[in-house]
């Protein structure tokens, strides 16, 4: 049996499933999240978005049997791809099978999940352990590795000093980048060279640097192999976008913490709506819930699949394919109160030089390119991916624009 959910069952399920229910009024939708905890497992939450039936059904296993806390979607849920046919042999059948259906995929919804990618579980297991201990350490010895004392934007964020859309979000974290020297900048230089430089490490826990460059040379291979489908699908060479990473890419890898809170009017949000600046996205998390991807207009719970990568894709992508490819939006819902939301971020980005300009596509994608800027003409799209990360590091951290930056005149 599968039932749909509405506003007259909302009550009737809260006192079957002695779920707590909060509605939302929007200006044309209502919003239904739907909070599990009974019998002190693991959090759930729902959302549903009840003037569109189709978005949101329920199998009446979870309506009825809560504890049961599996849930079952009939429609919308994200693409899984398998990238290993392609790592296989690209050129074969299957791997042209996964370009095109990569190719298609990244046009809509724009977010999946990928496996098939060859990288331990071990690997991510041991990462994810030590993100954990990172953020069991004393409070001063992170604080003494505060953003604020980088100019290139490396290092701890204390909860709820990032902004996004202008708001806090409520998260701590620590940004790390490629390992180098910070430049010496001469008078006329590109401000957004100042992103390079030194990584800010906790001294008491030196296995974090070793884990993240040992992940880090892994998912680049694969993120690398990824990026080489997509521009088989998208009908260009399979070399086609090597020089935009070589020889020096600026990857990021944000690992973030988002305690439990109450989810409030005015509380601070997780993560706010946003969309990322460079290329492929690579999200590992906990089996704790709160990614929400948006699609349709609609934002879509994005449940943890053990193994397998979520993968979402940025501005550059956007302003290569003059919008064929969208940088998907997406946001992160707090977890509720005992709750702790961990989630591992690597950032595929190409040099910091590298410029995006629009690519020639197959017809049958040109036709659905509606054009490669965003429509807020407060947020462009700069086609040096340099200047496009800068715009997005300084919205985000106004602290260290205020310590770092002083206005140029
Ligand atoms: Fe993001």
């Amino acid at each position: 049996m599968t039932g749909i959910l509405s506003l007259s069952s909302v009550r009737l399920l809260e006192t079957i499933s002695n779920c707590r229910i909060q509605v939302h009024f929007d200006s044309d939708q209502i919003k239904i999240i739907l909070y599990i905890s009974r019998l002190n497992l693991s959090f759930v939450s729902l959302e549903a978005y009840i003037n569109d039936n189709d978005y949101f059904k329920l199998h009446a296993d979870l309506v009825f049997r809560p504890w049961l806390r599996r849930l079952h979607w009939t429609k919308k849920m994200l693409p899984i791809l398998d990238i290993a046919p392609f790592l296989k042999d690209p050129f074969s059948l299957e791997g042209k099978e996964f370009s095109d259906s990569l190719a298609q995929t990244c046009h809509d919804p724009g977010f999946f999940f990928l496996k098939g990618h060859g990288i331990p579980r071990q690997e991510n297991d041991e990462l994810m352990a030590i993100a954990k201990q990172f953020f069991k350490l004393p409070e001063q010895e992170r604080h003494a590795i505060a953003i604020v004392n980088s100019p290139h934007f490396r290092g701890y964020t204390v909860l709820g000093d990032e902004r996004t859309q202008g708001k806090r979000d409520w998260r701590d974290q620590i940004d790390i980048g490629p390992e180098e020297p910070a430049i010496t900048m001469g008078q006329d230089d590109p401000e957004w060279l100042r992103l390079r430089g030194p990584n800010q490490w906790p001294s008491s826990l030196p296995e974090l640097r070793v884990a993240v460059f040992s992940w880090v040379r892994g998912i680049e291979s694969v993120a690398m192999e990824l990026f080489r489908a997509l521009a088989v699908g998208l009908g260009q060479d399979y070399h086609f976008f090597d020089n935009k990473m070589s020889p020096d890419p600026y990857f990021r890898v944000k690992i973030s913490r988002y305690p439990g809170q109450e989810m409030k009017p005015g509380v601070y949000q997780g993560l706010g709506l946003h969309h990322d600046s460079g290329l492929f996205t690579f999200i590992m998390q906990n089996q704790v819930g709160g990614l929400q991807a948006e699609r349709g207009g609609v934002l879509q719970e994005v449940t943890p699949i053990p193994g397998a990568f979520i993968v979402n894709l940025g501005e550059m992508f956007q302003t290569a394919t003059n919008g064929f490819l969208k940088a998907t939006k997406h946001q992160v819902n707090s977890p509720p109160p005992g709750e702790e939301r961990i989630s591992i971020a690597y950032f595929m980005n190409p040099r910091l030089n590298a410029v995006f300009d629009p690519i020639p596509l197959p017809a049958k994608f040109a036709a659905l390119a509606g054009g490669g800027q965003n429509p807020n003409p407060d947020d462009p799209i700069y086609s040096t991916f340099g200047e496009n990360t800068l715009k997005i590091r300084k919205r985000a951290h106004p602290d260290v624009v205020a310590a770092h930056y002083p206005v140029r005149t």
